[in-house]
């Protein structure tokens, strides 16, 4: 695998993850969101995986209190299928470990398999569902948790 850097995301990193985020949803977030997201919002946690000189993915989570929310993740195209989703999504959830998280949570379309997939093997299972709750399909949004985040050192 290539050499990769995992740090927090910055301003400076703010066209090349609005450019992943709008390559990689139907509905993508307004390109402003990010940039709240590290000026302002204090309980976010955003980091950007680097690798080849470029972002290759980026994720964005919330903490509350001794919860992580995954608010959004994604793989730019051009690396997907890498481990590099994995490899970020481990390192948050292991960062927020560190600031006392116990569990994380997200939601998910119900036809993204690739992100229910890459979820499942971390361990997140589904707790329930919203039914129709992504306007643009339709789809239905699967709740998912993850409560044994022990188990993620040395994945
Ligand atoms: C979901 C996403 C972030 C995965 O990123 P990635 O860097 O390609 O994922 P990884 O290479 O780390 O894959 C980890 C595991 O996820 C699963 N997975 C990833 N892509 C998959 C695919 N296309 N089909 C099936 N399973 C997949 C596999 O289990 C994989 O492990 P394996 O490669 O050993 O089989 C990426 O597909 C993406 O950006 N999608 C668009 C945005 C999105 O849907 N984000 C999630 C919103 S809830």
């Amino acid at each position: 695998m290539s050499e990769f850097l995992i740090r927090k995301m910055t301003e400076d990193d703010l066209e090349q993850v609005i450019a992943i985020d709008q390559v990689s949803f139907s509905l993508p977030w307004p390109a402003r969101s990010f940039h709240y997201e590290i000026t302002s919002n204090e309980v976010s946690r955003s980091w950007v995986l680097e690798c080849e000189g470029r972002i290759a993915a980026m994720m964005v989570g919330w903490l509350m209190v001794d919860e992580l929310h995954v608010a959004t993740i994604a793989t730019h195209p051009d690396f997907r299928r890498r481990g590099l989703g994995k490899k970020i999504l481990v390192h948050a959830l292991l960062a927020a470990q560190e600031e006392g998280v116990i569990r994380a949570f997200l939601e998910v379309r119900e036809k993204n398999e690739a992100a229910q997939n890459l979820y499942r093997n971390l361990g997140f299972v589904e707790d329930g569902r919203r039914k129709e709750y992504y306007k643009d399909t339709m789809e239905d949004a699967i709740l998912m948790s993850l409560n044994e985040m022990n188990d993620l050192q040395g994945v």
